[in-house]
């Protein structure tokens, strides 16, 4: 073994390290003995050492009895699913005060103006903050138990996390309200929680709520604590309708200072958008965080501990579970978090001032970081090279070795990770797919572990996650030691769980609750047996891995019969090089399928030079010539995967601008909001259907 790891450890990119050694070496020298034994010296010292695996990557999860063919993590222990990781640290109370016992005075939470250095609040600062707060709410009538519900709307700042925490000291009850779910869903959440206190950052927040007031559509809000400053005009407007606006910095929980008060359950009720009807409300409890959390944790914590030093900068929404999971990891180590300006175009300065150790992100990041380095090697010379330096290096990468100092990152990779501040340990990704190439490069370039996560927030956050040294891409590793994995058949789709495929199912301490009171769609997702049943259809990849290859939903069938996934048929033409986005339509009353295709405009005006069309991405996305070449190239991608060629679209449109939240066609989770997207471009589907039938 030992070896056999020194063996491997002498290949190709070291060995050129090695011969470019010796050449600048006299030639006198070089047949010394001593000069040999030095050169076996440096090596040693040098040689990059692979990541060791905490299990056999070939062997990542197995079978439990009695659990209908349930698979359970190698990390943990086999007789019982992970629940916590510290003793001491049971609730997101406790996990905090861990930090805060680590760290005092160490700083916590920063944030900065533009230009301006990281300013630091301690770990005590927060603490006693998030107890003014919540000392102030109870004084001002309410109570410490699982009904009592406070909204959050606002973006990621320190007042966020002053927030949440002050909830958990006093077992209230976080509710995160963001503006991308809609007016109409603020409404239907403040409603349905009969949220009495809203904490928000901005006054324009504050005044929408105000309206719903005075319009009586919210009759159940009372106060809005803001985290900005704000004028006496607020105020009438709010005393007119009854509502208490006061600021969160009020000395009022100073001078009425109450206790923690233990006794935990509930901890956040978070509302996600649904693919029809009104959002639902998911209930977690501190017991799901705190196993999700340890979950993460354990199967990573031989090779990566988070530690004092760690440091993660904050931009993803924290009315996602996912970056609330990670920011705990980080403040129950005692680790700082930086917070964004506000701004994502300013992520990179932030990044820059931060020196981030911890990144987490989602793919469409990552595909930006991707498209933006080739874009700078703006020579085939420069690609070529770029491509060659990745390869090497991810011929590093399959052995398991991981680092930034080899002479491909001083060559080429040093000034990216310079840009992203030098100092990343970690980056994570969730939330939807990243794509195999994307995610091969950056972990070649980056010189950091990256790890990918799967879930939703019905089980938290994640259920299965990448295990350190399996860096090869197109998998989302293994169950989580915090849950069980199953696959249960979808006959109408024809997957069979005896075939390893079918749609994926997770039970475990990380499950939620429920949906707050909708016992109809709690039925609908979790079973009798605890099962979370998620939607998507997994299939098993021989080493334990999990692979995500469609979705259950969303069928039809065509009008001769034929079964249609359309998410999978997207999952394959989304590879076509020149598309950023698609849309694949059809229904029982056409025999045929086409698409709505949005070009990449930073990739398509470069991938069209190459088939001679020239013109600006406007120009292009209007060329019949550029639209016959894209539908090739996904016809020749969905052949290749093996489509059967109903499933194959029969003809697209090339629409100029991408989906996004702000226009509706995507959920806040960046997936495509299918409904919208059909009714958006129905002229379009019709002209493409009757263009068809000619
Ligand atoms: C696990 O299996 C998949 C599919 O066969 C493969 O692509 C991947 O490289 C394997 N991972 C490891 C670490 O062997």
């Amino acid at each position: 073994m030992q070896a056999q790891e020194m063996m491997s450890g002498l290949r190709i990119p070291e060995m050129d390290e090695l011969g470019h050694f010796f050449r600048s070496l006299p030639t006198s020298t070089l047949v010394g003995i001593g000069a040999l034994t030095a050169v076996l010296a440096y090596w040693l010292a040098t040689r990059p050492r692979p990541i060791k695996p905490p299990c056999d990557l070939l062997h990542q999860s197995e079978e439990v009895p009695n659990e209908g063919g349930g698979r359970r993590s190698m990390m943990g222990d086999p007789s019982k699913l992970l629940t916590h990781y510290h003793d001491d640290a049971r609730t997101m109370y406790e996990v905090f005060q861990r930090g805060l016992h680590i760290s005092g005075d160490g700083p916590c939470l920063g944030s900065r103006l533009p230009n301006q250095p990281y300013k630091w609040m301690s770990y005590k600062e927060v603490n006693a903050r998030a107890e003014h707060l919540g000392s102030g709410l109870l004084h001002q009538g309410c109570q410490p138990n699982p009904n009592q519900f406070i909204g959050v709307f606002a973006q990621n700042r320190p007042e966020w996390i002053i927030s949440e925490l002050a909830c958990y000291t006093y077992s209230m009850v976080v509710v995160p309200l963001y503006d991308t779910l809609g007016p109409d869903a603020i409404r239907f959440i403040i409603n349905t929680a009969e949220i009495s206190t809203v904490i928000c950052d901005k006054v324009e927040k504050a005044q929408v709520l105000l309206d719903n007031v005075q319009r009586q559509e919210t009759p159940c809000l009372r106060r809005i604590i803001l985290m900005d400053a704000f004028d006496t005009d607020l105020v009438e407007c709010g005393k007119g309708c009854g509502v208490h606006v006061q600021a969160m910095q009020e000395a009022l929980g100073r001078e009425n200072y109450r206790k923690p008060i233990e006794g935990f359950i509930s901890l956040t009720l978070n509302f996600i958008s649904a693919y029809s009807g009104n959002p639902k409300g998911v209930m977690l409890t501190h017991g799901n965080v705190v196993a999700d959390f340890s979950g993460f944790l354990k199967v990573t914590d031989k090779v990566i501990f988070p530690n004092q030093d760690d440091c993660l900068i904050s931009f993803l929404p924290l009315a996602h579970m996912f970056e609330r999971l990670i920011e705990s990891v980080v403040y129950c180590h005692g680790g700082r978090i930086g917070f964004y300006q506000g701004d994502i175009r300013l992520l990179p300065d932030d990044m820059k001032a931060l020196r981030p150790t911890i990144f987490p992100v989602v793919p469409r990041l990552l595909n930006r970081m991707y498209d933006k380095i080739f874009n700078q090697a703006n020579t085939p010379l420069k690609r070529w090279l770029l491509n060659f330096a990745a390869k090497r290096k991810g011929a590093e990468l399959s052995r398991g070795v991981i680092r930034s100092d080899s002479i491909w990152d001083k060559i080429f990779f040093s000034k990216i990770q310079a840009s992203l501040g030098g100092r990343l340990r970690m980056i994570i990704t969730g939330a939807a797919p990243t794509s195999p190439t994307v995610l091969g490069f950056l972990r070649a370039a980056l010189g950091c572990q990256v790890y990918e996560a799967y879930g939703q927030t019905e089980c938290t956050a994640g259920c299965t996650y990448t295990t350190p040294g399996d860096w090869t891409p197109g998998h989302v590793g293994a169950p989580l030691p915090c849950n069980l994995i199953k696959l249960v058949d979808v006959p109408e789709k024809n997957y069979f769980a005896a075939k390893g495929e079918g749609e994926v199912c997770v039970k475990g301490p990380n499950v939620f609750k429920g949906y707050l009171k909708d016992p109809e769609r709690t039925a609908e997702t979790l079973d009798s047996e605890g099962w979370l049943h998620t939607g998507d259809i997994g299939k098993w990849l021989h080493n334990g891995t999990l692979k995500i290859i469609d979705r259950k939903k969303h069928i039809f069938k065509l009008a001769q019969g034929e079964y249609i996934s359309p998410e999978k048929i997207e999952n394959i033409y989304i590879r076509s090089e020149p598309v950023a986005q698609l849309y694949v339509h059809g229904d029982s009353l056409q025999s045929c399928l086409v698409g709505i295709v949005v070009p990449d405009p930073e990739v398509m005006p470069e991938w069209a030079r190459k088939k001679g069309l020239i013109g600006t991405y406007k120009d292009l996305c209007k060329n019949t010539a550029l639209k016959t070449a894209i539908l090739e190239d996904l016809v020749r991608l969905g052949k290749a995967a093996g489509l059967h060629s109903f499933e194959q679209v029969k003809n697209i449109y090339i629409h100029n601008e991408m989906f996004s939240i702000e226009n509706g066609l995507l959920t806040p989770t960046l997936k495509a909001k299918r409904p919208e997207l059909k009714e958006f471009f129905k002229v379009k589907i019709d002209r493409l259907y009757s263009s068809i039938s000619m």
